[in-house]
């Protein structure tokens, strides 16, 4: 079995070590430089293959994405037919993003940015603590990520809702779901995380007429991708006060440019998507699995429906 390892973001030799010691005798070869013959490989492992590449290994049984968003590798106009392409669900990467989200909805419940500002100050001064009860948290996205995030936050107390496409029956997180359900969602989210797949249907959420639904003095947590925000959007209310901070973890263009307005915002903090980034001794499981069940004729777990995008 020959595996082909494509990233420009993932340390090949971590995933070299992991793949070889769960199938021995495999071959495991970088892109490019240590690609020969290409009909040779039965798998691809990827992170944002360059636009034709894929189709040019024409034995691949499985692409298997190194993340849990196949943007990037669906934008790939050109990939190779009947070929699934596999996403990525791992424990690791769900307990991650879980943390980060715990994180900061801790942060903001309990204004902590303006604690440090104060103290680093010498300033000695307490503001009145809120009912947990009380901070309504939502999610948009209640998949892999965005549920078990939900189900974190929720077991702090906080009162919790998602929105998907489809209805969820959670327990503790009340569902909204469809076009319809998205205003009355926002109506009611005093902190918003972005947990979405980034698909034509939800490029461009983050946007005026949705940030307008949320109520005044939300703040947003954006962990899926930067396209999902409307940056002059955010920005203008983020000036006119409306929104009260946003954590942004993704980019339009990553690295975020030296000269985007988000770096030196006040009420902005950037983080170098980091949110939750693939572990290889941990992902390797679901690659070990998705593996024996294609060698087996199965179905891989977590295949792409490429028409919806995710
Ligand atoms: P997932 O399991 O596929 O879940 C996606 C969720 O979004 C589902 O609940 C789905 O609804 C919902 N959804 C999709 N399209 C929708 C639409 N048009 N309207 C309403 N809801 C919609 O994905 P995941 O594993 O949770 O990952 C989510 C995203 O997180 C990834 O795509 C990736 O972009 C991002 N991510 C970021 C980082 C980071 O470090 N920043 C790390 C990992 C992942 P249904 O359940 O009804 O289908
Ligand atoms: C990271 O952004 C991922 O999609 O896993």
């Amino acid at each position: 079995m020959k595996f082909m390892f494509l990233s420009a973001a993932d340390k090949a030799e971590a995933w070299r070590e992991a793949i070889l010691a769960k199938f021995p005798g495999a071959g495991f070869d970088i892109w490019p430089d240590e690609i020969a013959d290409k009909a040779s490989y039965d798998y691809a492992i990827v992170w944002r293959p360059p636009v034709g590449e894929l189709k040019t290994f024409p034995n691949l049984k499985g692409i298997l994405s190194l993340g849990a968003g196949v943007d990037g590798i669906l934008s790939d106009t050109e990939l190779p037919e009947g070929v699934p392409v596999v996403r990525l669900v791992d424990r690791c990467l769900t307990e991650g993003m879980s943390e980060y989200v715990l994180y900061w909805v801790i942060h903001y419940h309990r204004r902590m940015g303006v604690y440090l500002n104060w103290t680093r100050n010498g300033t000695w001064k307490q503001m009145r603590q809120t009912d947990t009860r009380d901070k309504k948290v939502g999610f948009l996205g209640l998949g892999e990520l965005g549920s078990d995030a939900a189900r974190k936050v929720a077991a702090l107390g906080f009162d919790v809702a998602g929105w998907s496409r489809t209805e969820k029956h959670i327990d503790g997180i009340t569902s909204f779901h469809g076009k319809d359900g998205l205003v009355p969602f926002l109506n009611r989210t005093e902190i918003l995380i972005v947990l979405l797949p980034l698909t034509e249907a939800t490029r461009g959420i983050v946007n005026k007429e949705t940030l307008a639904a949320l109520p005044e003095g939300a703040d947003i947590i954006n962990c899926a991708r930067g396209a999902h925000v409307v940056d002059e959007d955010l920005l203008a209310a983020l000036d006119g006060g409306h929104i009260n901070a946003a954590t942004l973890d993704v980019f339009h263009s990553e690295p975020l440019p030296a000269d985007h307005p988000y770096w030196t915002h006040p009420k902005v903090t950037v983080t170098p998507h980091m949110a939750s980034l693939t572990v290889p001794s941990s992902a390797v499981e679901w690659m070990e699995e998705n593996v024996r069940l294609i060698e087996a004729g199965k179905a891989p777990l977590n295949t792409v429906d490429v028409k919806k995008g995710y």
